[in-house]
């Protein structure tokens, strides 16, 4: 089984209460049930992370390094300002997915810049709490090519 640590970023923690037309009425807990289950069907692992401080992310990603194949990755508001994350994910040597419960394309210009997303395998944004599954799903198939399957 792999081991796999979704990282929730500042904000998270008051899922389904803020702006839920943005982002959707699922609370982080039942979002973490159910990434759990999703987890287990696809044969990995899942512990999930959430933090409102940008060290404890940093420090959840490098601790990763030590016990995680992978990261899904909601870095929030910081997706957008946060060099120091940007260096944590580089400096992991971890396939990372970026994940946004939003499409962060279709906002304000200044959601529109990433500065994680370049260090990571590739971006889910846009699809609510199911971001994080296509996530999941994504982390499987980068696992399978690694190890030659098609
Ligand atoms: C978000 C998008 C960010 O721009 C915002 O600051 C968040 C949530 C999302 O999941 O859509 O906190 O990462």
């Amino acid at each position: 089984m792999r081991e796999v640590l979704v990282l929730h970023g500042p904000n998270l923690n008051l899922l389904g209460e803020r702006e839920p037309g943005v982002y959707g009425s699922m609370s982080l807990a039942e979002l973490d049930e159910r990434l759990l289950k999703e987890g287990e069907s696809l044969g990995m692992r899942v512990r999930s992370l959430q933090s409102n401080h940008e060290g404890e992310l940093i420090e959840a990603l490098q601790e990763a390094r030590k016990w995680a194949s992978g990261v899904v990755f909601n870095p929030g508001g910081y997706t957008h300002t946060s060099v120091a994350l940007r260096d944590a994910v580089a400096a992991i040597d971890l396939p990372v997915v970026e994940v946004h419960l939003s499409n962060v394309h279709a906002r304000e210009v200044f959601r529109q810049n990433s500065l994680i997303a370049p260090v990571c395998v590739g971006q889910v944004s846009g699809f609510g709490w199911r971001s994080y599954l296509l996530a999941l799903q994504a982390l499987k198939g980068f696992f399978e090519n690694q190890e030659g399957e098609v």
